[in-house]
């Protein structure tokens, strides 16, 4: 096939792009996003911050016009993110109260997984939670230091409740090592979910890459999870220059395993991106298909 979306389906997969609300009335971009891609994650649109700005308040505004229109188009959408330490309004950062946090938390989870009810195929339910560096455990967080570590898995369960069609992800970066301890960490907790029944579907691997691309023990981490029961994701795949090479090694790894479901990149061109000055995307600002894009194409 000749687009990233429809070569990928050829496999079952979905090839997806993180989408800005604020880019939907350039031409260029929308072009690209509705002949590549068919999954769109909004980029900032559904976190706390823009979300639920005051206790209470919900604002679905710049998340519905993304849902609205990749729903009209046919693509399906990721959603991100509902329990993260950033982009997380004062409001939540300042309770002090357990039971306060836990009823806010829930309410958020609940009132953002109805709205939407339905038409996410995949929740990014925790994001980031565990620290970086050699401890293999949790972050410090307002959720972790006022709720303890079984915020996750009340954070899981309040989601499958709010949407039972959903799959439910626990998504970080900084995990496709499979040596390193923070991979060690996300692997036991999805190992304990799994043993106790604590819902959980998948996790998202971000891959945010340096420029050598992915660890030589990518594969390895995509199937060592899998084999956990649950489907593995790459989320945010982005690539510091973008060499067709890492690239390639970064998508073959999932070709390889078979419960790698589908492939997000984080932006549509080099200047969409967060890390623009990197050039770490597929298509170059003039939206042009860049050498990487082929080397994906090729791969799927
Ligand atoms: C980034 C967005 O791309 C930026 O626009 C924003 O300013 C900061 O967040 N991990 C995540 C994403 O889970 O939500 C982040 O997105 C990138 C790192």
């Amino acid at each position: 096939a000749s687009t990233l979306g429809t070569q990928a389906a050829q496999s079952g997969r979905y090839f997806g792009t993180a989408v800005s609300a604020g880019r939907l009335g350039d031409g260029t971009y929308t072009g690209i996003l509705d002949r590549e891609f068919t999954s769109v994650t909004p980029e900032n649109e559904m976190k706390w911050d823009t979300t639920e700005p005051s206790r209470g308040s919900f604002n679905f505004g710049p998340a519905d016009q993304i849902v609205n229109r990749a729903t009209s188009h046919g693509q399906r959408m990721r959603g991100h993110t509902l329990v993260w330490h950033s982009q997380l309004p004062g409001w939540v950062g300042s309770i002090r109260d357990a039971n306060t946090l836990r009823v806010v938390m829930n309410n958020h989870i609940t009132t953002v997984m109805n709205r939407y009810k339905g038409r996410i195929h995949s929740w990014d339910v925790v994001n980031e939670a565990f620290a970086d560096g050699t401890s293999g455990r949790l972050r410090s967080s307002v959720f972790r230091d006022v709720l303890g570590d079984g915020f996750l898995e009340q954070a899981f369960r309040t989601a499958r409740t709010a949407d039972p069609a959903a799959k439910l992800c626990y998504n970080d970066y900084s995990i496709e090592d499979w040596n390193a301890a923070k991979t060690q960490g996300v692997y036991r907790m999805v190992r304990d979910f799994k043993a106790r029944g604590v819902p959980i579907d998948c996790v998202g691997l971000q891959a945010h890459f340096g420029a050598g691309g992915p660890p030589s023990t990518f594969q390895t981490t995509l199937s060592n999870f899998a084999a956990l029961g649950v489907d593995v994701q790459i989320t945010e795949l982005d690539i510091a220059q973008a060499s067709p090479t890492a690239y390639t090694n970064t998508v073959r790894a999932c070709m390889n395993v078979t419960r790698c479901t589908g492939i997000t990149v984080w932006g549509i061109r080099d200047s969409d991106s967060w890390r623009s000055g990197e050039n770490p995307l597929l298509f170059d600002r003039n939206g042009t298909k860049k050498s990487a894009y082929n080397a994906v194409l090729t791969t799927l």
